[in-house]
């Protein structure tokens, strides 16, 4: 199949689940289901589930089985940009070119719109058609990806402001960014049943296709690595970590599509 077909293939699987996990209930909530549904379904490039289907479905699985598991991560992913943007982080006005999520629902329900969202994300996984073994490790990874160890604690480290250095952003990017990248991978893998060697390469990989990603999102909005290293270096770094990301594939058969999302998602310009 031709990759962008393919692409918009799982995005549309990924689109359609998640819009059947909203729906208005009348029980007085549902103005948080709106907050909630308003940043998920506002044009997300949807760049971490179509991963994780791909994973899924190269490790053996059907897509089709794993859509729960790769729309968990995306319902995290859509928790940590709403949260990103509220005045106490990067006070961020707009998202995707639109309001965020605060200033058109107020910052309370925002906050819980997040909150929820990450809820949502981990009863995603436990509804996924797999082995419970299976939903097991992709609860352990994306638990892992969210916490400490992941987004919260490289936002923290964003936000401890201090000296930066290429080291400092280093380890806030592994965090934030590239760790959400891995356990989209790993749990494609892990949904499928891969062994733990094939999961942790396909952890790898992310990790390395996420840090080309952050840099280049800093190359386009001049922030971080940017202006810290100058577009040359920054270049430089993104092209170290998309080849140690096609590096990584090798341990895989049947890459032609992850060969191109590398490719694209390396090199893009918006
Ligand atoms: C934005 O991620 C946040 C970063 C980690 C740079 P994406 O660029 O994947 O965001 P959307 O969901 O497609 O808007
Ligand atoms: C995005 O990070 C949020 C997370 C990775 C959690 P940034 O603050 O660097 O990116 P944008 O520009 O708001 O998307
Ligand atoms: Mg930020
Ligand atoms: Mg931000």
């Amino acid at each position: 199949m031709d990759p962008l077909e393919r692409y918009e293939q799982y995005k549309a699987m990924v689109d359609l689940w998640l819009a059947g996990r909203l729906v208005p209930e009348g029980d007085g909530a549902d103005g948080l289901r709106e907050a909630m549904a308003y940043t998920l379904k506002a044009g997300g490039k949807r760049v971490r589930p179509v991963l994780c289907l791909e994973f899924a479905r190269i490790c053996g699985l059907e897509p089709e089985d794993a859509v729960p598991v790769a729309c968990a991560v995306e319902l995290l992913h859509t928790y940590t940009l709403i949260h990103d943007d509220l005045p106490c982080m990067d006070d961020d006005d707009e998202r995707r070119g639109q309001p965020s999520n605060h200033v058109k629902f107020g910052e309370g329900t925002a906050m819980l719109a997040g909150d929820c969202l990450q809820a949502e994300a981990f009863a995603a996984v436990c509804d996924a058609p797999v082995d419970e073994t299976d939903r097991y490790r992709c609860c352990q990874l994306l638990a892992a990806a969210a916490g400490v160890r992941g987004v919260c604690g490289g936002q923290f480290m964003d936000l401890a402001g201090g000296e930066m250095t290429a080291e400092s952003l280093t380890a806030a990017d592994v965090r934030k960014t590239a760790a959400l990248m891995a356990a989209a991978c790993a749990m494609g893998a892990a949904a499928a049943g891969a062994d733990n060697d094939t999961v942790a390469a396909a952890r790898d990989y992310g990790a390395a296709l996420g840090m080309a990603f952050q840099i280049r999102d800093d190359m386009l909005d001049g922030d971080g690595f940017a202006a810290l290293l100058g577009p040359e270096k920054c270049q430089a770094m993104a092209e170290g970590y998309t080849q140690d990301a096609f590096r990584l594939l090798n341990v895989f058969e049947d890459t032609e599509f992850l060969q191109e999302m590398t490719e694209k998602l390396c090199g893009r310009k918006a």
